[in-house]
C-alpha cells in the first residue's frame, strides 16, 4: 500500500493532487452525518466472487481505512459481516492522528434481525474494551441469541418487526456516536435509503468489467421515485480508478 496516497480531483475545480484525508474529511459542526461507502465496477457489479475486495485498487483500501479512522462507529449489515469475515476495525498507524481524543479504532455496530451470529467469532471476541462490538437487532428478534450475543457485545433494540433504523441511528448519536460510516451492505444501503437516508456516498468506480449475478449496491424493490444525487466532488487516479462522494439533492 502507498504510504502517502493521493488523489487528483476532477470536480467540482481540477486541483493538483490532495492526500485522502483533505479530499475526504468529514464535514465539520454536524449533529450526525451518515456516509455510505461502496466500491463498484463500471457495470455496476459490488462483487468479484461474491465478495467485494477483489474491486478495490490500494487508494480504494487506504480510502476505506481512512473511512474507518475518521468514523465514531462503522455501521455494518450482518449479511457483510458474514460473508466478508468481519473482525473489529484495526489500529491503522498511518491514520492514528485522526483519531486523537477518541478511541484508537472505532466499534462495529450490526445490523441483525435473525442474530445468526457466531459469538465466538473475533468480531467479537477481539474487540477491545473501548470499542465494544454493537448489535442493533429488533424486539422480535429470537430471545436466545439476543442473550447470547448480549454476553459479548452490546445490544441495541429499535422497532419491533424490523429494525428501525432512524431510531438505531438515533441510539447512536445519543452515545455520542455522530459520525458513522455504513460500509453496507445493499440491503441494508436500500432500507437506509428508504427510511433515514444517508448524508454521503462515498463510491469508488473501479476501472472493470464483471457482469454475471453479482449484487449491485443496492438490493430491493425500485425506488419510486428514485432518488436524485449531486455530485459534490470527483477524484482520480493514474490506474484509471474514480472516487465520487455523492450527497442527496436538497
Ligand atoms: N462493493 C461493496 O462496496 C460492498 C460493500 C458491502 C457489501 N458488499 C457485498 O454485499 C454482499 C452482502 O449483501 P447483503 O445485501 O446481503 O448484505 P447486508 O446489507 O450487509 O446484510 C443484509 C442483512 O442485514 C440485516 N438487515 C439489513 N437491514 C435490516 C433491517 N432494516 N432490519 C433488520 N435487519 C436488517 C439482515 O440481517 P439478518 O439476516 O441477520 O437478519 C439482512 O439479512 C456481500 O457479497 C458483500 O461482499 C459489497
Amino acid at each position: 500500500m502507498t504510504d502517502d496516497p493521493r488523489v487528483r480531483r476532477l470536480l467540482p475545480a481540477p486541483t493538483a493532487t490532495l492526500t485522502l484525508p483533505e479530499a475526504f474529511a468529514f464535514p465539520e459542526a454536524v449533529s450526525k452525518w451518515v456516509r455510505a461507502v461502496f466500491v463498484a465496477s463500471v457495470d455496476g457489479a459490488a462483487t468479484i466472487s461474491g465478495r467485494a475486495g477483489g474491486l478495490g485498487n490500494d487508494t480504494d483500501k487506504a480510502l476505506f481505512a481512512l473511512n474507518r479512522a475518521l468514523a465514531d462507529v462503522i455501521l455494518v449489515g450482518a449479511g457483510t459481516a458474514r460473508i466478508e469475515d468481519y473482525g473489529p476495525a484495526e489500529d491503522d498507524p498511518q491514520w492514528r492522528h485522526l483519531r486523537e481524543g477518541r478511541g484508537p479504532t472505532a466499534p462495529m455496530a450490526v445490523v441483525s434481525r435473525a442474530l445468526d451470529l457466531d459469538v465466538s467469532a473475533p468480531l467479537f471476541t477481539e474487540a477491545p474494551d473501548h470499542a465494544r462490538t454493537i448489535v442493533i437487532t429488533c424486539a422480535d428478534a429470537p430471545a436466545d441469541a439476543r442473550n447470547r450475543i448480549a454476553q459479548v457485545a452490546e445490544v441495541v433494540v429499535a422497532g419491533q418487526s424490523s429494525v428501525d433504523l432512524p431510531a438505531a441511528i438515533d441510539a447512536l448519536v445519543s452515545r455520542g456516536l455522530s459520525r458513522i460510516v455504513c460500509e453496507g451492505g445493499p440491503r441494508l444501503f436500500t432500507d437506509l435509503l428508504r427510511s433515514c437516508g444517508v448524508d454521503e456516498l462515498s463510491l469508488t468506480r473501479a476501472p472493470t468489467l464483471i457482469a454475471g449475478e453479482g449484487t449491485r449496491i443496492l438490493h430491493g424493490d425500485e425506488f419510486d421515485p428514485p432518488i436524485d444525487l449531486s455530485l459534490a466532488s470527483l477524484y482520480s487516479t493514474d490506474d484509471g480508478y474514480l472516487y465520487l462522494l455523492y450527497r442527496r439533492e436538497s
